[in-house]
């Protein structure tokens, strides 16, 4: 891994929430990125099934900065609390579908960032990205049927159910359910969260 220069922290970040700010995920954040995608309770919550090492996300790094360059494959942002440098979490943008309007969203806060409302503030500057700079008219995702505070930090933040995948994953007790949710713009406009974690806020 090579050691980049650390950025100063900026005092108004262009991406922010309440307490916390979203920078591009790099390379010196990958032993945290790996440690949460390799706990059950975080990377486990979100999808990821097997264990990745250090080596495996600095190449997927690598990679999809290359391609991404544009940002239409997507934006992977290290999640930060304001005033501070040091990841706590990630949350991305993924298929950035910039003809029809819409993306995927996806997050997981580190183990000791989970529960106290720093993964529903990132989801708030994440969703005024998606929604003031790119335009974006819909943000999407999947989340297990079991997962409870996801599930409700999303319904918060105005997302809307819109299915369920039934039987769609293995999970603990066996085959269990994915709910699919959805925000649109109007959606977010209206549940007055354009007011709150945005890139001009100050
Ligand atoms: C999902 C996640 C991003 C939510 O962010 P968060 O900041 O931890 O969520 P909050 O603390 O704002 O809690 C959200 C809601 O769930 C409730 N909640 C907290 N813990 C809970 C639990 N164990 N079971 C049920 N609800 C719970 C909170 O009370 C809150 O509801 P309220 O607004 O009505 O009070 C974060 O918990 C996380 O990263 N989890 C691990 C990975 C993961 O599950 N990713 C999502 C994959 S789809």
């Amino acid at each position: 891994m090579t050691s980049e220069p650390t950025p100063p922290i900026p005092e108004r970040p262009l991406l922010r929430g309440d307490r916390v700010w979203l920078r591009p995920l790099e390379e010196r954040d990958l032993p945290a990125y790996v440690a949460g995608m390799n706990d059950a309770e975080v990377g486990g919550m979100a999808g990821y099934k097997w264990p990745l090492s250090v080596a495996q996300a600095t190449a997927w790094l690598q990679r999809t900065q290359e391609q991404s360059r544009s940002g239409e494959l997507g934006f992977f942002f290290a999640v930060c609390e304001v005033g501070a440098d040091q990841f706590i979490g990630t949350v991305w943008l993924k298929g950035v579908n910039l003809v029809d309007g819409n993306a995927e969203l996806a997050i997981f806060m580190d183990r000791d960032h989970i529960g106290s409302g720093y993964g529903t503030d990132a989801q708030r500057a994440l969703l005024a990205f998606a929604f003031k700079n790119l335009g974006l008219q819909r943000v999407w995702l999947t989340a297990y049927a079991a997962n409870e505070r996801a599930i409700r930090s999303y319904e918060r933040l105005g997302f809307q159910h819109e299915g369920r995948l039934r039987q769609s994953w293995r999970g603990p007790r066996g085959l269990e359910d994915t709910v699919l949710m959805a925000i649109l713009r109007d959606e977010w406009l209206q549940a007055g969260e354009s007011a709150k974690g945005s890139p001009t806020a100050d």
